[in-house]
């Protein structure tokens, strides 16, 4: 069986990196989860009560993601990563949660932020990833945190 990687990362590819460092040591494939309309600058200004990342979260919106993985059945394990965005994952990725059959998959969620913990993310997602085993959630600041997981 195989392991995959998917992340989402907008701001500045901080969780990319992660991402890419973690696949690389856990031998995994790895999958961008790409919202169809992708998040401009002026998306993410989240100081700003109309742009689009306040008016998601208030709309508790699903994402449409742009691609589908073909061969999801292939993987036992998924590293789940995003940013934090208001003390939690993302909208969109509920959204790549819904989309799936997680029965029998191992979860480990990483997630990078400005400072914020990883607070009560896995709780809020594990609705979302029924038949599925969270194994750890954790903030990191880069893929060394998660040397462990190897
Ligand atoms: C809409 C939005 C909401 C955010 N909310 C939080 C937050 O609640 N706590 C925090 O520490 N950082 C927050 N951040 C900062 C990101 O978590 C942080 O910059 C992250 O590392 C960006 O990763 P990326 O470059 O992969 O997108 C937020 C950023 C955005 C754009």
């Amino acid at each position: 069986m195989k392991s995959l990687v998917a992340y989402f990362s907008a701001e500045a590819g901080t969780t990319r990196k992660v991402a890419e460092n973690l696949a690389a040591d856990v031998s995994a494939d790895i999958f961008e989860i790409s919202p169809v309309t992708p998040y401009s600058e002026a998306d993410l200004k989240w100081t700003n009560p109309i742009a689009r990342c306040n008016r998601e979260k208030l709309g508790r919106k699903d994402i449409p993601i742009a691609r589908k993985i073909q061969n999801w059945e292939d993987y036992d394990t998924v590293y789940l990563g995003f940013p934090i965005w208001y003390y939690g994952a993302p909208n969109v990725i509920f959204t790549f949660c819904k989309d799936y059959n997680w029965a029998e998959k191992k979860i480990y969620i990483f997630a990078t932020s400005g400072g914020s913990g990883i607070g009560k993310t896995a709780e809020k997602l594990a609705p979302f990833v029924k038949g599925g085993k969270i194994m750890d959630a954790r903030r990191v600041t880069a893929a060394e945190d998660l040397s462990d997981w190897k």
